[in-house]
């Protein structure tokens, strides 16, 4: 295959291109809201065996299906009633909920376990192409297994473009984390990844919820690997005052913050945002984190971000990042 074309997500032509690609069992990588997806048809297991192939990822690390809205869920997964009110709250939005699957949904996606995460996304793009399409999509994001996010079309072209037949470049990802994957398996609500919906919005909705979330060598559910969304430049993370910050002499040291702060020691910097706001700070996040590994540092270091709201996931993403 050649390097795939990149065509733009809004033009219609462009989503029946896609649809068409997606339907003869090829994979198209597509914007969400939260991160861009490597998509195939969730019910064709040799399009969903091509996704694991193009990322190199581990085939027990199962997919997330992406469909329109609640009804065609129902078609894929078992839902209990305490779903109805997330659902309604957060859909179309960056909530993926796992529950019992049904025969629908191929083992492969699933990675042989007997629940599916499922979500539906809230970018325009990404809905027209699952509607044309008329399938469900199980998508990944759209990066090699283990390496940053891409929340920009390029980063896809970057280190898929070989690999995939078509991609749809709907401009940056508003979110820019990934889902909130929360588990409806046991009697509470447990959060397995934090993501663009908060704890504070889901306790809202449902009460207390558990967490699962840790940063294991042994994941407790699939996708928890310690080490993930890892830049190839190592990356650690400071204490408030630390002064390991201090590059060596003639050593180039990247540095990753909230807000801006004095900067002139470090040979790159990437502030997330201006005015400390969490939710402009994860819109950045994966693409400073590139611009970070890209700007030839011999080490990265990061400020953490105050662990609240968006906070969490930020966070996570950058203790995976910098654990080797
Ligand atoms: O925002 C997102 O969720 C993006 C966009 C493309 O939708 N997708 C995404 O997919 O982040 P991926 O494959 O990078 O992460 C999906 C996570 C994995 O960690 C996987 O282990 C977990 O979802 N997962 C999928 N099915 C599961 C299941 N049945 N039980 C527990 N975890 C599951
Ligand atoms: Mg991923």
């Amino acid at each position: 295959m050649g390097k795939a074309r990149i065509l733009d997500a809004h033009n219609s032509q462009a989503i029946k291109e896609a649809a068409a690609i997606i339907r003869a069992g090829g994979l198209v990588a597509f914007p969400t809201e939260t991160v861009y997806g490597l998509g195939a048809d969730a019910c064709n297991p040799l399009a969903v065996a091509r996704v694991f192939e193009a990322k190199q990822r581990p085939s027990l690390d199962p997919l997330i299906v992406h469909v329109v809205d609640a009804a065609s869920a129902k078609r894929y997964g078992i839902f209990p009633e305490s779903a109805d009110a997330l659902m309604r709250r957060f859909w179309p939005g960056p909530l993926t909920l796992v529950v019992p699957k049904t025969v629908l949904v191929p083992p492969i996606v699933t990675a042989g376990l007997d629940s599916v995460a499922i979500r539906v996304p809230a970018h325009p793009a990404a809905l027209n192409l699952i509607r044309a399409a008329e399938a469900a999509i199980a998508a990944p994001s759209a990066n090699q297994f283990g390496y940053v996010s891409p929340t920009e079309a390029p980063h896809v072209a970057h280190q898929l473009s070989d690999k995939v037949d078509l991609i749809l470049d709907g401009g940056p990802c508003a979110v820019g984390v990934e889902s909130t994957i929360l588990s409806l398996l046991g009697p509470t609500p447990t959060i397995l990844r934090f993501g663009g919906v908060t704890v504070e919005e889901l306790t809202a909705v449902v009460g207390a919820v558990e967490h699962s979330t840790g940063t294991r060598e042994r994941p407790q559910a699939p996708g928890q690997m310690t080490r993930h969304y890892a830049t190839k430049t190592p990356l650690q993370i400071l204490s408030e005052h630390q002064d390991e910050a201090e590059p060596l002499k003639g050593e180039r040291v990247g540095l990753l913050t909230l807000t801006s702060r004095d900067a002139g020691r470090f040979a790159a910097v990437e502030v997330l945002s201006r005015s400390g706001n969490l939710r402009e700070a994860a819109a950045n996040l994966f693409s400073a984190l590139r611009r970070l590994d890209n700007a030839g540092c011999d080490r990265l270091v990061a400020y953490p971000v105050p662990e609240s709201g968006l906070g969490l996931a930020i966070m996570d993403r950058l203790r995976r990042c910098s654990a080797r």
